[in-house]
C-alpha cells in the first residue's frame, strides 16, 4: 500500500495531523498498537490552552469541546492556608479550557472516520525503513497479515516508548531528561466542582490539584512516592490527605465525592533535540515529556503538529523543504519553554524529601511573589496560558 504521510500512533498529535492533512488534500495513514475502545478511554489530563483550541476548531472538530468544556479565566494557589487567584484572563488576554484527553481523542476518531480516513487499530510489530532515504516505508502486521505501507514521510507520534524515536540511530540522538522523586496520585470521583477554577496547592505534606471534568465529576491530585500503590490507600485516607493539603484556614474545604478511578503516574522531563532524521519527524511524547505539573503535554503535541502541517504543506503545494528542513529549529523553542516552566511550577509546588526548613521557606517566598507582584503573575500567566516568548507567534 501507499500513501503521502505514514503517521505511527493515534494519540492527539496523530490523529489530528492526519485531518489537517487531510483538510489540505494531503493523504495519510494512521496506524495505532491499541484498539479505539482502548484510546478513546484512557484517562489523562485536560487542559487546553487557547492556540490548541484554536487549531482544533479549523480542524472542524471543535464543537463537543465548546460545548462540554469548562472555560476557565484564571487559577488559584494555595499556600500557607490561604488561597490567591492568578487572573489569567486580566493579565494576558487569553483563557484556557478544561476537556479531558479522550475527549479530544474522540471527536478526532470521530472525524477521520468520518472523512473516511485510513485509520488501523491493533496493529503489530511495527518498524520503520528507509528513513534515510526518500522511499520510506512501514511494515506492520494486522488482522493476521504481514503489511507495509510505502510513503514519502513517516511521522512518529507513537510515545516515549514507540519505535520511532528507537529507529534513530542512537549516535545522532541527543536526549535531555530528568527524573523527579515523585508521583501524583489521581482520582475521579462524583460531585459537585470543589472551586469555580482549577486550585494547585503547595503544603509542608506534598503537592495537591483540584481539578474537574464536568459539573458532576472531579478530578483530583497529590504528591505521592511513585512507587506506592492504590491498593494502601483507602478512600477515607484519601480525602484526609487532600483536606489537610488544600483546605485553607478560612474555612473552605473540598467537596468529598464517591471515588470510582485511581492512578499513580511518575513524573519525568524529557526532551529529544533529534526530532527529525531524514524522513522520519517525531511529534508529542515521542519527543518531549513534561511533568504535569504545568498542563502543557498534549499542548506541546498540538504545536509540533501545526508546525509540521504547514511544513507539509509547502512541500506537496509550494515544492518547498525548508520548512520542514527547519522543523526541529522550530518546535524546540516553544518545547524548551515549556520544558522549563513545567520543572519551575513543579519544584515550586512539590515536597522534596530532605529538603532543609530554608529550602522550603524559599518555595513559600516565590509562591508570595508569583501572587502579589504584578509582572512575576503575567510571567506565569503567559506560560500557563501558552503565549510565553518568541514562539507564541
Ligand atoms: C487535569 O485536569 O487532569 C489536570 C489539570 C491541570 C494540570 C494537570 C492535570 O496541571
Amino acid at each position: 500500500m501507499r500513501t503521502q504521510v505514514g503517521i505511527i500512533g493515534a494519540g492527539p498529535a496523530g490523529l489530528l495531523l492526519s485531518h489537517l492533512l487531510h483538510l489540505r488534500g494531503i493523504e495519510s495513514v494512521v496506524l495505532e498498537s491499541r484498539t479505539r475502545e482502548q484510546i478513546e478511554s484512557t484517562i489523562r489530563a485536560g487542559v487546553l490552552e487557547q492556540g490548541t483550541m484554536d487549531l482544533l476548531t479549523e480542524a472542524g472538530v471543535g464543537a463537543r469541546m465548546k460545548a462540554e468544556g469548562a472555560l476557565h479565566h484564571g487559577f488559584e494557589l494555595a499556600f500557607e492556608g490561604k488561597r490567591r487567584r492568578i487572573d489569567l484572563t486580566g493579565l494576558t488576554g487569553h483563557s484556557i479550557t478544561v476537556y479531558a484527553q479522550h475527549e479530544v481523542i474522540k471527536d478526532l476518531v470521530a472525524a477521520r472516520v468520518a472523512a473516511d480516513g485510513a485509520l488501523r487499530f491493533g496493529v503489530s510489530e511495527t518498524s520503520l525503513h528507509g528513513i534515510d532515504t526518500d522511499k520510506p516505508s512501514i511494515r506492520y502486521r494486522h488482522e493476521g497479515e504481514a503489511c507495509e505501507l510505502q510513503c514519502d514521510f513517516v511521522i512518529g507520534c507513537d510515545g516515549s516508548q514507540g519505535v520511532s524515536r528507537a529507529s534513530i540511530p542512537q549516535a545522532l540522538r541527543k536526549d535531555y531528561e530528568r527524573v523527579y522523586p515523585f508521583g501524583w496520585f489521581g482520582i475521579l470521583c462524583e460531585g459537585p466542582p470543589s472551586s469555580d477554577e482549577l486550585i494547585y496547592a503547595r503544603h509542608d505534606r506534598g503537592f495537591a490539584l483540584i481539578s474537574t471534568r464536568s459539573p458532576n465529576v472531579q478530578r483530583m491530585y497529590f504528591q505521592c512516592d511513585p512507587k506506592d500503590s492504590v491498593e494502601n490507600w483507602s478512600d477515607d485516607r484519601i480525602w484526609a490527605e487532600l483536606h489537610a493539603r488544600v483546605d485553607s484556614h478560612d474555612g473552605q474545604k473540598i467537596v468529598d465525592g464517591k471515588i470510582f478511578q485511581k492512578n499513580i503516574v511518575g513524573m519525568r522531563s524529557f526532551v529529544s533535540a533529534t526530532m527529525q532524521h531524514g524522513r522520519l519527524f517525531l511529534a508529542g511524547d515521542a519527543a518531549h515529556i513534561v511533568p504535569p505539573t504545568g498542563a502543557k503535554g498534549m499542548n506541546l503535541a498540538v504545536a509540533d503538529v501545526r508546525v509540521l502541517t504547514q511544513a507539509l504543506d509547502a512541500f506537496y503545494v509550494d515544492s518547498r523543504a525548508d520548512l520542514l528542513e527547519r522543523y526541529t529549529e522550530t518546535a524546540l523553542k516553544r518545547i524548551w519553554r515549556a520544558e522549563h516552566f513545567s520543572y519551575w511550577m513543579t519544584s515550586m509546588m512539590h515536597r522534596v524529601e530532605g529538603a532543609s526548613p530554608f529550602e522550603q521557606q524559599l518555595q513559600v517566598a516565590e509562591l508570595e511573589y508569583v501572587t502579589t507582584s504584578r509582572s512575576a503573575a503575567t510571567a506565569m500567566a503567559e506560560n500557563y496560558v501558552g503565549v510565553a516568548g518568541a514562539q507564541a507567534s
